[in-house]
């Protein structure tokens, strides 16, 4: 089921910003220290409905012309099970506050929305397990720290759900859903860096999160 507009925007992308193999190649001593993504709860924001565009570029609507406010970042890492392996055809899923800090779900009206911004992305994964969508470095709304949403859907299983967090973001110590995680390794896991890309003048950012699934490999 891969969707030709998933597959065409994955094209352009990684062609556009040459990340390809860069960003996406791991050595083999990776495996080693291999540690396991917390599950984190879905939360009670997962779109109520869905966008009219439901692709991998969050920043732009369908055909808008108007980006979405916002540090634009490339966010992109791997699906992986339990010995590194890359999971294919697995839909990540990612949904996250808007510039004003608004989701996109109808009990969220603390303020208004950015109508230019997706809210919510998916992803079909190939054979190397990657991902990318185009989104913005999230910002902090009341209640929380820094995070992005992710829902991991794969034939025959059961939704997973995690939350990824900047890396040097003062609140996430006071956040009771990071703070949960209690073990150093699982915490560091996702929490991650949010890096100006130096070719970019107008200040992109790049981020990587590898999702390291507690399943093994089907025979
Ligand atoms: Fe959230």
């Amino acid at each position: 089921m891969n969707h030709p507009i998933l597959l065409q925007n994955r094209r352009r992308f990684l062609r556009g910003l040459g990340l390809g193999a860069a960003l996406f190649t791991v050595p083999g001593a990776f495996a080693e220290g291999l540690v396991r993504t917390p599950r984190q709860t879905e939360g009670p924001f997962y779109p109520d409905h869905l966008p009219l565009d439901t692709d991998n570029d969050l920043i732009i609507v369908n055909d808008g012309l108007t980006p979405a406010i916002g540090e634009i970042t490339h966010l992109s890492g791997r699906i992986l099970d339990a010995r590194g392996q890359p999971i294919r055809n697995a839909l990540v899923e990612i949904w996250q506050v808007d510039g004003h800090g608004v989701y996109l779900h109808s009990r969220d009206t603390h303020a208004k929305r950015d109508q230019n911004f997706q809210g919510f992305g998916r992803f079909l994964t190939a054979s190397s397990g990657e991902y990318y969508f185009r989104t913005i470095k999230p910002v902090l709304y009341p209640g929380r720290t820094r995070h992005i949403h992710y829902a991991i859907k794969m034939k025959g299983r059961e939704k997973w759900t995690t939350q990824c967090y900047v890396k040097g973001e003062p609140q996430n110590e006071k956040d009771g859903i990071y703070s949960s995680i209690s073990d150093p390794k699982a915490r560091a896991s996702v929490t991650i860096d949010f890096a100006p890309i130096k070719t970019s003048r107008a200040g992109e950012l790049a981020a990587k999160f590898d999702i390291v699934m507690g399943l093994t490999p089907e025979a």
